[in-house]
């Protein structure tokens, strides 16, 4: 979704918004646009299409000043164009402003405004946030008085900066609800901000976040913040770990292949340090988990949005195997208006890579709500869905810069079944001899992972059969279900081949009808509890003539005499499967899309933070 990067100092804004910008182009965009501040008037560049295209006006028009803000646009209101790309100037040609998120009451502030005499010269929804912004900035208010007047106006959640050639040494950013983060990057005598950090890590790892309903005033000597009625507030400042050179794709072609080779490492730092090996027992200190509460859990309602869902399937899975709680998987964009109910007892667990996806905060804010305790699973430290929840566990997994989900999703895998584990040993369900044996396979994980990468060229060779479909049909079962979802997922959302994840035991129920020689199907089969099962639904798709791809045990005989290609893992207990058989999954989606000659880091219409509703 959009981008956001901001300066103000004593260098030259524009290299450093446009390198920020360069690092949030995953998050998907179609247009782009900076503003800077130079010898008391704003100058704009902007143009559609990618960065590529800003950078040359920009170099062929080039922009001075010490203090600028850039956006890369995710069309809402209003065509991908130049003319509708932030930032948007005011009447006057006085303020400037960029805009992340949704103005849902804009139709009616523009007639206001039109009906005052505003002209306006773009279709979106921001344009009435710098017209209102004018109407009062008027003498003696100050620029953050005139945003926070301008923003009570608004309905709908928005994170939005402004820069004014009045007051040419400031930058305000704003925050109203769940619409993308605003981080604030602390700098000697120069200030940042970003809707990502990953925009301004190569200057600075420290870092405060904007929370909702709060403004705050940016200049080279630093920052102060405020509510939006003006209230002084303070923000604990984190020191960010992440290294800006995981975000380089270094020997990979692709920011998702590289990310697909990670997890072996991100795998490794999720479970160590939190398991102990020999006698079983984990620790998540963060989580604030004691055995009182542990012992009091009514129930577990996990929620989240796509590949966060679809890990929260699988936890659900291993929570009620492991610690006996009933656990629910709620979609976010649902949770919210479903009325849910919970009580005091019940958790509320949130699962987001970006811990800043707009349907999961408002689930998050609606457990709250009615009271339920709220944990978070959260990629990005510091983001809104773990500050908001009263306990969360980091995934570990670095920056992911792929929109496609891959080690953010193996990483929450690995969590949950530590979860699972950690209620199941204070619940006293799991024995300590199971403790043992589930720490013994867990902490395996990351080997097999890196066997099962060592085989991409294998993979490779079975993208080259598939390149060509157009449909395909997942299966899975029990903890896999969840696994054919994703398969299905990842295929689609990369290489636009129509994909289905299904349950296979429902194939015979409708979808069997879809199999034929063009309808390939993808199932995983590893030598687990339903193993005998499948088997029997892969002989009912082969009988159909549809090829059949299966993902199997290392050893397994009896799938390769069905199945037209195999995916090998390394034999596992049935709780670790899911992490194993994804890895196959994603190096396959990767080598089709490839294949195909899709844009794999950034697919067409797809975000990689979706901060809109
Ligand atoms: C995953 O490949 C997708 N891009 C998407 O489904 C994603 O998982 C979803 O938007 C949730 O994102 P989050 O984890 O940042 O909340």
């Amino acid at each position: 979704m959009c981008g956001i990067v901001g300066y103000v100092g004593n260098r030259l804004a524009t290299p450093i918004v446009l390198n920020g910008l360069k690092r949030l182009e995953y998050r998907g965009y179609d247009s782009a646009g900076i503003a800077t501040i130079h010898a008391g008037k704003i100058d704009l560049r902007r143009d559609v299409g990618k960065l590529r295209n800003l950078q040359n006006l920009v170099e062929s028009q080039p922009l001075s000043g010490t203090i600028g803000v850039g956006h890369t646009r995710w069309a809402t209101h209003g065509e991908p164009s130049t003319r509708n790309a932030h930032p948007h100037l005011g009447g006057t040609g006085e303020v400037v402003v960029v805009q992340n998120g949704i103005v849902e009451n804009y139709l009616e502030l523009k007639e206001e405004l039109i009906a005052e005499g505003i002209g306006f010269r773009s279709d979106t929804d921001t344009e009435v946030i710098v017209h209102l912004i004018e109407r009062f900035y008027v003498a003696d208010v100050s620029l953050e008085q005139a945003v926070r007047q301008a923003l009570k106006l608004l309905r709908g959640s928005n994170a939005v900066v402004a820069l004014s050639s009045r007051e040419p040494g400031k930058l305000v950013t704003a925050r109203l609800g769940n619409a993308g983060g605003v981080a604030i990057g602390i700098g000697q005598e120069e200030m940042f901000l970003a809707s990502d950090m990953p925009a301004i890590l190569d200057h600075t790892r420290r870092m405060v976040f904007l929370e909702s309903g709060w403004l705050a005033v940016l200049t080279a000597q630093g920052y102060t913040l405020q509510t939006l009625s003006g209230q002084a507030v303070r923000a604990q400042e984190h020191q960010i770990a992440w290294d800006p050179v995981s975000a380089e794709k270094g020997e990979y072609k692709h920011f998702m292949q590289k990310e697909i080779h990670e997890q072996v490492r991100s795998l490794t730092d999720t479970i160590g340090g939190r398991l102990d090996q020999e006698s079983g027992a984990v620790m998540l200190p963060s989580l604030n988990l004691t055995a009182e509460i542990a012992q009091n859990i009514d129930r577990i309602i996990i929620t989240g949005c796509g590949t966060a869902a679809h890990a929260g399937m699988v936890g659900k899975i291993l929570i009620e195997n492991m610690a006996r709680i009933p656990v629910e998987v709620a979609i976010a964009s649902e949770f919210r208006y479903a009325e849910p109910i919970v009580t005091p007892n019940t958790v509320v667990i949130a699962i987001s890579q970006s811990g800043e996806t707009a349907d999961t905060l408002a689930a998050m804010d609606e457990a709250k709500k009615r009271g339920a305790r709220l944990w978070s699973v959260v990629n990005v430290i510091g983001s809104a869905a773990m500050r908001i929840a009263d306990g969360y566990i980091a995934m570990l997994s670095g920056p992911e810069i792929g929109v496609a989900s891959t080690k953010a999703f193996t990483a929450p895998l690995a969590d949950l079944y530590l979860l699972a584990m950690l209620l199941g040993q204070l619940r006293g369900t799991l024995t300590a001899e199971q403790s043992r044996y589930f720490a013994i396979e867990l902490a395996q994980v990351p080997f097999k992972v890196g066997q099962i990468l060592e085989r991409e060229k294998s993979v490779e060779q079975v993208a080259k059969a598939l390149k060509e479909i157009s449909h395909c049909l997942y299966l899975g079962r029990g903890v896999n279900m969840p696994i054919a979802y994703e398969g299905a997922l990842k295929l689609k959302e990369i290489s636009y081949i129509h994909a289905e994840g299904y349950p296979a035991g429902e194939m015979k129920h409708g979808p069997i009808a879809l199999v034929d020689r063009q309808m390939p199907v993808i199932a995983i089969v590893p030598q687990d509890l339903w193993y005998e099962k499948m088997l029997s639904q892969l002989e009912q798709a082969k009988a159909r003539g549809g090829a059949v791809v299966a993902v199997v045990t290392d050893g397994d005989e009896r799938v390769p005499q069905i199945a037209d290609y195999a995916l090998w893992i390394p034999a596992c207990a049935w709780q670790v499967s899911p992490i194993l058989a994804s890895i196959p999954l994603q190096l396959l989606s990767y080598h089709v899309a490839v294949l195909r000659g899709c844009d794999v880091d950034q697919p067409r219409n797809l975000a990689k933070s979706v901060t809109v509703e």
